[in-house]
């Protein structure tokens, strides 16, 4: 019995070095635990979802991963001490609840626990083991922290930029332009970008095969940025699909414009 433990941890430990990048642990996860851990969930939302909403805003079938890697990094081992030791560790731990699964052992917060029934025991290859151990290793929340753009209608955009004192971009798409989509996708949803905008200015989004374009300039192309006072007067207008750089400055540009224009506002 001790000699098989010990020719399985020597033949694990082989496997570690030799196959340690051998499987994705992204599909690992997809095929043997997606069907019940979620990858990610905000912080806020998990604690609405179990602190008051008894799981019913999002029907959670097992803690999510994020949930998961936090408590496993915090409360196994010595999260302070020797990183490969708590690996270690963590994966001692993960080998054991695997095969047999038991809230007893659980690292997992009670009031969240109270929610499940236990885990079943779930079985791995040694390669598949390793993968999402590696996963859970590696795994950072960042990643998933996408924020968003907030865009306003124009109506009450214009009305906040007069509250907070701020000029409004109104970004004119359409919902068969390739090069908007392609701007949504590369600039739009940058967090450097999507910071820059929500410090400066109020963003809008009008689909011109939707809807009528609520402003008084002509707008001749899609994708177009028109940055206007609260007043409605144009400050800048630019046509044309950019890259995250060229529209970091055009950004500051419109700024530019913004300011000079409420020195002149305030001088006449
Ligand atoms: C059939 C559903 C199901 C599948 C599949 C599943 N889990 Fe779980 N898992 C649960 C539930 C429910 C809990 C919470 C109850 C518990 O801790 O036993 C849980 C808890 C855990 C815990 C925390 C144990 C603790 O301390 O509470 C870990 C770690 C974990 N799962 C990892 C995994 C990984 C990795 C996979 C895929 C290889 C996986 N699970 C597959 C349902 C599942």
């Amino acid at each position: 019995m001790m000699s098989s433990l010990f020719v399985r941890a020597s033949i694990a430990i082989a496997l570690c070095i030799t196959l340690s990048f051998g499987l994705d642990g992204e599909m690992v996860y997809q095929k043997k635990c997606a069907s019940c851990h979620q990858l990610y969930r905000p912080i806020g939302e998990l604690e609405k979802n179990f602190m008051h909403d008894n799981n019913e805003l999002l029907h959670l079938k097992a803690p999510t991963i994020n949930q998961i890697v936090y408590r496993l990094k915090s409360r196994i081992g010595d999260p302070n001490g020797d990183s490969e030791m708590q690996q270690m560790e963590i994966e001692s731990f993960l080998q054991d609840y695997f095969t047999t699964p038991d809230k007893q052992k659980s690292i997992c917060m009670p009031q969240v626990l109270a929610f499940f029934e236990t885990m079943p025991a779930i079985s791995l290859s040694e390669e598949e083991f390793e993968a999402i151990v590696a996963l859970l290793m590696a795994y950072d929340p960042k990643r998933y922290e996408t924020s968003k753009m907030e865009y306003q209608g124009y109506q009450k955009a214009l009305e906040n930029a007069r509250q907070n004192h701020k000029p409004v971009m109104v970004f004119f798409s359409a919902t068969h332009c390739g090069y908007c989509k392609k701007m949504e996708d590369e600039v739009l949803n940058n967090s450097e970008v999507i910071e820059a905008i929500a410090h400066d200015f109020i963003p809008v989004t009008v689909d011109l095969d939707k809807e009528k374009n609520p402003s008084k300039e002509n707008i001749k192309m899609t994708p177009t940025f028109l940055f206007l006072t609260p007043e409605q007067k144009t400050l800048y207008t630019v046509p044309g699909s950019w890259n995250k750089e060229d529209f970091l400055e055009i950004l500051k540009e419109a700024q530019k414009r913004w300011n000079t224009s409420q020195i002149k506002g305030a001088k006449q």
